[in-house]
């Protein structure tokens, strides 16, 4: 990584520049994606219930979580789980429309929804339980270590991550975006046949689990 990448990211509101773009066009993505999401993310596919059932297994061996912090929620197909074990749950995403679909599924009073641009958005607290999904792969690699510094500052003593995220091998299916200023791929939403640039990082557990270790 050259020192004018690492600069494009060296602080949450200083994101600059071309990777400023595409990191506004994930967004749009997203908002304009959110009626077709839950109908086309694999986990929700039947193919995948044996995947998601051993996923919810691992999370619910946390249980009970504390106060929950979850970040790029979506459509929350995974704050429902996080409220059933959670004295309180703060979940983060920047699309509005997906959050509204995440609102109608989760409608208990300790569920607080919250409309923000993570890489602009700081805790107001801290959390026994910070969790994401399908969102490391998607925050520029350039914004690793500063995406983790704020991970560290949401967590209060003792607290736990809890991250999922797809395997390299879905790469097969994405249609890579080349030249762009982070690893990306070209989207299509599906109702409208638009197409979207979004950060995607393919990262294998053995690279993650060196570059987490490298953090300490
Ligand atoms: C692949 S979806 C994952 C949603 C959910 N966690 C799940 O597992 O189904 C990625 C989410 O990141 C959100 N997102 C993208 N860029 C964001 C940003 N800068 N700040 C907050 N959320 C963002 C999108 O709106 C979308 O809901």
């Amino acid at each position: 990584m050259g020192s004018s990448e690492r600069g494009a990211c060296h602080h949450w509101l200083m994101v600059e520049g071309a990777l400023e773009g595409l990191l506004a066009e994930q967004i749009v993505y997203y908002r304009a994606r959110a009626g077709e999401y839950d109908a086309t993310y694999p986990l929700d596919a039947s193919a995948d219930a044996d995947a998601r059932a051993e996923l919810v297994a691992a999370l619910e061996a946390l249980a009970p979580y504390g106060r929950v912090l979850e970040l790029a929620c979506g459509t929350g197909q995974w704050t429902v789980e996080l409220a059933r074990h959670a004295t309180a749950v703060t979940a983060v995403d920047a699309a509005r429309e997906a959050l509204a679909i995440c609102r109608r599924r989760v409608e208990a009073d300790h569920v607080h929804l919250v409309e923000a641009d993570l890489f602009a958005w700081r805790p107001p607290e801290r959390y026994d339980l910070v969790f994401f999904s399908a969102w490391l792969s998607h925050v520029p690699p350039q914004c690793f270590e500063v995406f983790w510094a704020l991970v560290a500052d949401c967590l209060a003593p003792g607290g736990r991550v809890f991250v999922i995220d797809e395997l390299p091998a879905v790469a097969a299916v994405e249609h890579l975006a080349p030249g762009q200023p982070a690893p990306a791929v070209h989207r299509e939403v599906q109702g409208s046949g638009d197409s979207y640039r979004a950060v995607k990082v393919f990262y294998t557990p053995n690279e993650l689990r060196s570059r987490l270790g490298a953090l300490g």
